[in-house]
């Protein structure tokens, strides 16, 4: 695996968790990258180590301002859980020898945190690496399942540099994202090649074999811009699980016949015009939203209400609304 840290060494991009050793900071940024790509993470990163900038901080902060940095990021319950997790911390004093005891962290997050912050020798299963050690084996089966993940881990764990566990699990990383592409692998330039069973029998574009993908649910939803001159009004969404607890635009699965009318009663002023619609896609949804707006003479609002100014942070969805 030389060759694979000397490829690291030469071709890693400085990315800002890259420039730490803080458990702390390498737990946000490693939830962070879960399910959104780095180029998206790294303003999120810096903007939340600012505002949290320990342990302490988030875990005594309120779970609306937590939310209220990852607005836009989406998977809110990362959130929700990167703060139970620090909260776990604080309550016992540090991080614990056994990180997986910890509220909110899983399988990927243990290997990951353990070995670049703690320089422990763990195996790191993200989407990329699973691909580079699916063709490295060439291993045809499934890649999505607990035995694919035992038969890479035990593979796996061998070739660790006992003095470089956290830059082995990063360079896996980086050569995923960088040379071991889903389509297109550059196998001409992966300091992987000499080792790789897929390279070396053809099979680089069979593995990882195809993951059979849910179709995806069309989902028609109607919003509401209700507007008080450059304020907006937001509810808390409860509910449904999906954006539970965030502050967005008011949105129903019903149509705007249905449940506008009472809004138009309670927050009565112009005539509501249908804007557009926008579209978004979420885990297994495809949502299209139907957008209609008014301005209201009224200043106050209800419980799980607010007015919110032209500079909020908002979830993707509700940022969609306002823009349509
Ligand atoms: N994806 C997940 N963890 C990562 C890391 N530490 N660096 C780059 N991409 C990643």
């Amino acid at each position: 695996m030389s060759e694979l840290l000397a490829w690291y060494d030469r071709e890693r991009r400085d990315l800002p968790w890259r420039r730490t050793r803080d458990p702390y900071a390498i737990l946000v940024s490693e939830v962070m990258l879960q399910q959104t790509r780095v180029e998206a993470v790294i303003p999120y990163y810096l903007r939340f180590m600012e505002r949290f900038p320990s342990c302490d901080s988030l875990a005594s902060a309120s779970l609306d301002s937590v939310y209220e940095m990852w607005a836009g990021l989406g998977y809110y319950r990362r959130a929700r859980n990167l703060q139970a997790t620090a909260q776990a911390v604080v309550l016992a004093g540090g991080f614990p020898a056994s990180l997986r005891d910890l509220p909110g962290v899983g399988e990927y997050t243990e290997a990951a945190l353990a070995s670049i912050a703690f320089g422990r020798p763990a195996v790191a299963l993200d989407g990329n690496a699973l691909r580079v050690w699916a063709r490295y084996f060439a291993y045809e089966g499934a890649v999505l399942t607990t035995a694919a993940r035992r038969f890479f881990v035990e593979r796996v764990l061998g070739l660790i540099p006992a003095d470089r566990a956290g830059d082995f699990t990063q360079a896996v990383m980086e050569l995923g994202a960088r040379v071991c592409l889903p389509r297109q692998p550059r196998c001409l330039v992966c300091p992987l090649q000499s080792g790789c069973q897929a390279l070396a029998r053809g099979l680089t574009g069979s593995i990882p074999a195809p993951v059979a993908r849910a179709r995806r649910q069309k989902v028609a939803l109607c919003a509401l811009r209700i507007r008080r001159g450059d304020q907006v009004l937001l509810e808390r969404r409860s509910g449904d699980p999906f954006l539970a607890g965030q502050w967005v635009t008011p949105w129903f699965f019903e149509p705007f016949a249905e449940v506008g009318p009472g809004y138009v009663e309670r927050f009565p002023g112009s005539s509501p015009r249908r804007v557009g619609t926008v579209s978004h896609g979420v885990t297994f949804r495809d949502l299209t939203v139907e957008v209609w707006e008014w301005e209201t003479t009224r200043e106050t609002c209800e419980p799980e209400q607010r007015w919110a100014g032209p500079d909020a942070r908002l979830p993707r969805l509700a940022s969609l609304v306002l823009e349509a």
